[in-house]
């Protein structure tokens, strides 16, 4: 499949909650997005995969609006980002939970005040209502409540990266953007975030755009995937899409040592 090929009949039908249109970025003469074309669909998990420094965390930025973009379009929820007055793009916002890539939390603040940075932010809720949310979203990602009052280097690697995820939850956002989240945990740990990822899907509704290199989460938790190269999707689909896929870096990422280990875990 090339980059301009229709999007596949199994999706049709489906509301793209996000889509990018001819985006193309630059920085200085270095083209990173290529007019690249990206839906993701109202509740599923769309792993984005590709190279090393190939832009997905670029794109990923450049949907938030982060990222200066040379042209092209992204639509959130059917609204042009371009359109929106300053209002109604925070009002879009907070539609949208983000956990990046470093997921870092504020150090000087308990994982309790990092959950309530966002609602102190945006809305005018009693301490009471502020705790009792905090609570929630900790309970949410499998945490115990006694993390809320201790500050992010009293935590483990996992705790830090679950209480990240519980604040980008803050707000209930419909759409959870994370960017390589189970880098740097050990397997068994990226496995259990990776589950808790997929219950949250499931339980809240969530539609959740996932960068991973990780194999492991391509197979257990993504519902479709598209991949990166030369600045464009070369390739979107399930896992047996990928795999059947003729270009050199999908064949090598999804056929290579790593990855036979994984399919023979996963049968
Ligand atoms: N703010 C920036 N200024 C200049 N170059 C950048 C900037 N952000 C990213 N890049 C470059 O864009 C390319 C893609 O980066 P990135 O999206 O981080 O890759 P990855 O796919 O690994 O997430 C890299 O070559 C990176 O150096
Ligand atoms: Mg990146």
């Amino acid at each position: 499949m090339n980059a301009s090929a229709p999007v596949p009949a199994q999706t049709t039908g489906r509301e793209a909650v996000i889509r990018v249109r001819d985006i193309v970025v630059k920085f200085g003469e270095r083209t990173v997005l290529n007019h690249l074309d990206l839906d993701v669909f109202r509740g599923e998990i769309l792993g984005f995969v590709g190279t090393s420094g190939g832009g997905k965390s670029v794109l990923t930025r450049t949907i938030l609006g982060l990222v200066p973009k040379t042209s092209g379009t992204v639509e959130v929820f059917g609204e042009n980002l371009d359109d929106l007055s300053e209002r109604e793009r925070s009002a879009l916002e907070r539609r949208w939970g983000v956990l990046f890539q470093q997921g870092a939390l504020f150090s000087s603040l308990t994982v309790k005040q990092n959950i309530q940075f966002p609602l102190r932010e945006n809305l005018k809720l009693s301490q009471r209502l502020l705790d009792e949310i905090a609570f929630t979203k900790i309970e949410m990602v499998g945490l115990k409540p006694d993390v809320a009052e201790k500050l992010p280097s009293e935590l483990s690697g996992g705790m830090i990266k679950r209480a990240a995820l519980a604040r980008s939850l803050a707000l209930d956002p419909e759409i959870l953007f994370l960017d390589e989240p189970t880098s740097g945990l050990d397997p068994i740990g990226a496995g259990d975030f990776d589950e808790l990822i997929k219950t949250l899907q499931q339980t809240l509704g969530l539609t959740v755009f996932m960068v991973t290199h990780d194999l492991d989460s391509l197979h257990t938790v993504c519902d479709r995937i598209a991949a990166l190269a030369d600045g464009k999707v070369i390739a979107q689909g399930t896992i047996e899409t990928m795999m059947a896929a003729t270009h050199p870096w999908l064949r090598a990422y999804f056929h290579g040592t790593r990855a036979r280990a994984v399919q023979a875990a996963h049968g």
